[in-house]
């Protein structure tokens, strides 16, 4: 039978521009089809966008257009970032596309016919941030847990699928496939939750609340909820029900999702699949989350990291190498540019730059630009020749287990286990004895042979550097890439043309402080215009901080106490920049009139004001002894 291979994406929500963590599963899924596709299996992957739902339409109507036109603005940026990315999927689907729509309400409709989606009435918490409504218990001091903000409270009558009868098959499913969901952390996560009772799952929304979705096949009046219109694309992007696709490539189906998604895909998904007569995915593959320096990326905090900006800084294949060794499969992974340039430097700059270099450098000089023949081996050589094999071997299990940092730090031995081939056989010295020319010829024509491995091995995570490489040594065919060409020593032709080889990677020199100044020029552009009306809204005031004291469970909020004219109490996000200790006393700037919210189940009344300094956050203050209260103008 044909080796066969697919890998999706999450289908990303069109309501904010691509970042590191989108950048880094995509070209996560990426590697792993290219790996796929030189171990000769027939691969698809898929990749798209998720353009349905209240955030969307939310984020349109901010941006004073319409959900559609919204849409097809951040799709066109996710679709034109992956190219840029090298990422070579097969297809981009959209759940805006035709044939995406008609099959989720052919779905919708079978279900319904067989008596698994049903009309009910429906009251709990919902937030828009995650598209659901939470059950009180699901909430932490009130909060969505992944949000931090108070859900709405939502009384509405909806479609439901009958979610719960499929409950004991699903968790027979799990036990008896135990790579069905992996890591084992986040399959124990799923089984732990579907050890209460699973409740089912509403479906729709009136459109008297939401237009922008699927209109149900049976109800005009209501369109599907997301996540019944979403996962579907895995099914409908491969031509489900009949496609030729569909048939040679679901049996096989690998999805790639952070941590956010587990339960709809581990649970929604495939008891969904079940209720349309279709076989389940093969696994559910978990990553964790890239955070950065050691904070959630989020928009308000200003941190977000775009793919564009590294791979322009510091070139595409460094950034991809990064994502893919600086995280542990299934854990989460702090991004901070400092320890990228340490990373890249040290494995890419010395490592592996510095030993392309110099054996090119070396072949070219002593053999005139040719690749030497080599002579019979010697047990150095046999044992070199071996670790090659015995690295292939390892890959292919770090791949099977899709640990592939291992994978990157099996091919890193390899790496360094010829540049240690090179120190203990001289050729320097070889080469000043007209007596051991023969001896030489073995020596480079096995270092150029490791190139040439070392390049196959890297070609899935560093395709541009692969490519460099191979042609450098003169190697240009289609199949240069597979693997298979590992699996015996002596695939470099003798007598190819080498080509002198430019530095690939570069030192990188890194000064936090050039890197501070850089990020402050690079500050969000100024804002539209505003009036002296609309500014005089903003009641901002002199206050002075009478208490601190950490909120319990969180890294960095701060609950103050201030007097402000009046006794109040606010939240601040400083506790990474001053302890309690430090702020108590302080004159601080603070929005009086703020409307009120609650931070990890503490009601904040006011905000104050703080801005970036070359170490952390500084606090806004006046440089001579204000009034308490005073108003700033
Ligand atoms: N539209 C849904 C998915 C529907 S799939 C049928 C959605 N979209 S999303 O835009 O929020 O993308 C979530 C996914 O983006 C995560 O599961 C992960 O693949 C990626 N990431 C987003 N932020 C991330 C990090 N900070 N770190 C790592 N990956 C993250 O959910």
């Amino acid at each position: 039978m044909d080796k066969t291979y697919y890998v999706t994406t999450p289908i990303y929500y069109v309501n904010a521009s691509p970042h590191i963590g989108h950048a880094y599963t995509t070209i996560l899924a990426d590697v792993l089809a290219r790996y796929h596709k030189s171990s000769g299996y027939r691969t698809f992957f898929m990749t798209g966008t998720d353009e349905h739902g209240d955030k969307i339409a939310e984020a349109a109507q901010r941006a004073g257009v319409d959900p559609k036109a919204y849409a097809d603005g951040i799709s066109a940026q996710f679709r034109a970032l992956w190219p840029e990315l090298k990422v070579d999927h097969d297809y981009f689907i959209r759940t805006t596309d035709e044939n995406h729509v008609r099959v989720v309400q052919m779905i919708l409709q079978r279900v319904y016919d067989a008596g698994d989606i049903y009309f009910g009435h429906y009251e709990g918490y919902y937030c828009v941030g995650c598209e659901r409504f939470y059950m009180e218990k699901e909430l932490v001091d009130g909060l969505c847990p992944d949000h931090q903000c108070e859900p709405e409270h939502r009384k509405e009558s909806n479609y439901f699928f009958r979610m719960s009868k499929y409950q004991d098959w699903l968790i027979e499913h799990i036990e008896k496939n135990p790579s069905f969901i992996r890591p084992e952390r986040y399959r124990n996560e799923a089984l732990a939750f579907l050890r209460g009772p699973l409740e089912d799952l509403c479906i729709s929304r009136p459109k008297s609340r939401l237009t922008w979705g699927i209109t149900l096949p049976f109800d005009e009046d209501y369109v599907t909820y997301v996540w019944f219109d979403a996962l579907i694309n895995y099914i409908t992007g491969i031509g489900y029900p009949d496609g030729e696709n569909f048939r040679t490539f679901w049996p096989v189906a690998e999805h790639l999702i952070a941590k956010d998604i587990l339960k709809p895909h581990g649970i929604y998904w495939p008891t969904m699949l079940k209720a349309a007569g279709i076989e389940p995915y093969r696994h559910l593959n978990v990553h964790g989350y890239w955070n950065v320096d050691q904070s959630k990326m989020s928009k308000s905090l200003g941190n977000v990291i775009k793919p564009l900006d590294l791979k322009d800084k510091y070139g595409l294949d460094a950034f991809r190498y990064f994502l893919l060794r600086d995280m542990v499969f299934g854990l989460d992974s702090s991004f901070s540019e400092e320890g990228f340039v340490q990373r890249v430097n040290a494995d890419l700059a010395n490592d592996l730059g510095n030993l392309i270099s110099r054996v090119m450098a070396m072949a070219i000089k002593y053999f005139d630009g040719r690749v030497p023949s080599p002579g019979a081996p010697a047990e150095e050589d046999r044992e070199f020749s071996a670790s090659a094999r015995r690295a292939l071997r390892e890959v292919e299990a770090c791949f099977r287990e899709l640990a592939l940092h291992k994978a990157l730090i099996a091919i890193w031995e390899f790496v360094n286990g010829t540049n240690k081939y090179i120190v203990t056989s001289e050729p320097w010295n070889l080469a000043k004895d007209p007596g051991l020319q023969d001896r030489l010829a073995t020596v480079i024509y096995n270092l150029l042979e490791a190139l040439r491995c070392i390049a196959v091995f890297i070609a899935p995570f560093m395709p541009g550097t692969a490519e460099k490489v191979l042609s450098h040594l003169g190697i240009t065919d289609a199949a240069k890439e597979d693997l298979s060409t590992l699996e015996e020593w002596g695939g470099l032709p003798p007598g190819n043309v080498l080509q002198k080889i430019p530095a690939l990677f570069p030192r990188i020199e890194y000064k936090k402080e050039d890197a501070m100044e850089a990020q402050a020029k690079a500050a969000p552009a100024f804002k539209p215009e505003i009036t002296y009306e609309d500014f005089d809204k903003i009641d901002l005031r002199i206050a002075r901080v009478l208490e601190a004291e950490p909120v319990p469970k969180s890294s960095k909020l701060l609950k103050l106490k201030i007097d402000l004219g009046e006794d109040r109490v606010i939240v601040a996000g400083m506790g990474k920049d001053y302890k309690p200790e430090e702020i108590v006393g302080k004159t601080i700037v603070v929005v009086a009139n703020l409307k009120p919210t609650k931070l990890m189940g503490v009601e904040s009344r006011g905000m104050l004001l703080a801005t970036d300094a070359a170490d952390g956050l500084a606090l806004i203050t006046a440089d001579r002894p204000p009034l308490t209260g005073a108003k700033v103008r």
